[in-house]
């Protein structure tokens, strides 16, 4: 059968391959993937949040604007060679009104496409997408990643609606239009995770409001939405699409034994996922070490689902960047594990080298 290829695509093609990204490859420095970034009018959205020990909230907050004076300059002081940009939790993911949202996705995307502009030798992007329509979110992606030259798309969790009671989760079938999309553009899509509504806080945290957020609500809200995508069969219809999981993956590769001996006993009840979580960590996930510097933990991924699955990122500015790269650095690896962690895995993923 002959296949028209249309000549936007062609285009493309030969564009790309004349500007090949060029970015600081130093050889030895490393990656930083989930790095937080914001613009002025969303800095209410991480007013709240307890800052870093010995930091004030306004400390914080500026570093969450700034991008070529202090986050620069701890860079290259802690030897990290790019650093991809996403928008700070929850940004496009608690807007409830769909029009607005895809307005403001569009607006912060072009704006950070402008403000790394004059160094992308250092700063990449990744999309903030609105996720209320799986279609129009597939265009977006498209679009930062065509025309703005993204590197795939920071999902902060599940989409609020303007409906208070349903929640927006992509592992559902309106959303195969979208990861149709990631497969086309053969892009990356990080989860990151995002604070819970206020029905969710009430009926779950109010007994213990502490655990609200990064210490505990952040992995469990966040490990049910990756683990709805494998259970789904997101990846068995789409098996190429990659997904990154932070903060050492949100948990999951910790308790990979109970999660595939108990789902056994959904498989008889008509769980559709035809592989074990376990093997979809070798095919589609992918974990970071962002804000979580356990060595300990870390030995025992790699044994659960490999080095080659597992990439540095620090998590800036909610975690220093001399916590994380002291940390990294340090880890009793040989050199060439060491240079995997530290940028192979990246490089390869984010198609840096291409
Ligand atoms: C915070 O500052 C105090 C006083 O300078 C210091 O002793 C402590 O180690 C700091 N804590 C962290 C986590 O940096
Ligand atoms: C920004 O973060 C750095 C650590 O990465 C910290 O030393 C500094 O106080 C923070 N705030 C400002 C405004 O630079
Ligand atoms: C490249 O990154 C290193 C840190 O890994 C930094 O010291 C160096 O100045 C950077 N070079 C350029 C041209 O930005
Ligand atoms: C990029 O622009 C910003 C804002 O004007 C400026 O602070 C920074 O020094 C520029 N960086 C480069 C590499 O020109
Ligand atoms: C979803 O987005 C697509 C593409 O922009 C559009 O054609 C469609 O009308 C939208 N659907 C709704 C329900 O808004
Ligand atoms: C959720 O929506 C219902 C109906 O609009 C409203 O009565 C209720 O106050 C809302 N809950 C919160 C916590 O906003």
């Amino acid at each position: 059968m002959n296949r028209v290829v249309p000549i936007s695509s062609i285009l493309y093609l030969l564009a790309s391959c004349a500007f090949a990204r060029k970015w600081n490859n130093t050889g030895i420095g490393k990656i930083a993937i989930e790095e937080a970034w914001t613009v002025p009018d969303l800095l209410f959205q991480s007013a709240t949040i307890p800052p870093p020990i010995n930091q004030t909230i306004d400390e914080f907050l500026a570093n969450l604007t700034d991008i070529h004076n202090q986050r620069l300059a701890h860079m290259d002081a802690t030897g990290i060679d790019f650093m991809v940009l996403s928008c700070a939790t929850p940004c496009i993911q608690s807007m409830t009104d769909p029009v607005m949202a895809e307005q403001m996705a569009f607006q912060i995307n072009n704006q950070l496409a402008q403000d790394i502009a004059n160094n992308t030798l250092r700063f990449g992007a990744f999309a903030a997408l609105s996720m209320h329509n799986a279609s129009q979110a597939a265009l977006e992606l498209e679009r930062t990643v065509k025309e703005l030259g993204f590197l795939g798309a920071l999902l902060n969790d599940f989409q609020e609606t303007p409906d208070n009671s349903t929640l927006l989760y992509y592992d559902q079938p309106e959303y195969d239009v979208f990861w149709q999309m990631v497969t086309d553009l053969d892009v990356p899509v990080y989860m990151h995770p995002r604070p819970n509504t206020a029905e969710v806080i009430q009926l779950e945290f109010q007994h213990a409001i502490w655990l609200e957020g990064s210490s505990q609500s952040f992995a469990t809200t966040l490990s049910t939405h990756v683990l709805g995508l494998c259970a789904n069969g997101i990846f068995d219809r789409f098996p190429k699409v990659k997904v990154i999981v932070g903060h050492l993956g949100e948990r999951i590769p910790s308790d990979l034994f109970r999660i595939d001996e108990q789902l056994k006993r959904s498989l008889v009840q008509g769980l559709p996922m035809k592989e074990t979580i376990t093997s979809y960590w070798h095919t589609n996930l992918f974990e970071t070490t962002s804000g979580n510097f356990a060595t300990d933990l870390l030995q025992f991924h790699i044994g659960q689902i490999g080095l080659d699955r597992i990439m540095f990122s620090v998590d800036y500015p909610y975690v220093t960047m001399e916590e994380g790269a002291t940390w990294v650095d340090g880890l009793p690896l040989d050199e060439q594990d060491s240079l995997q962690i530290k940028r192979g895995l990246a490089i390869e993923l984010l198609g840096l080298d291409k």
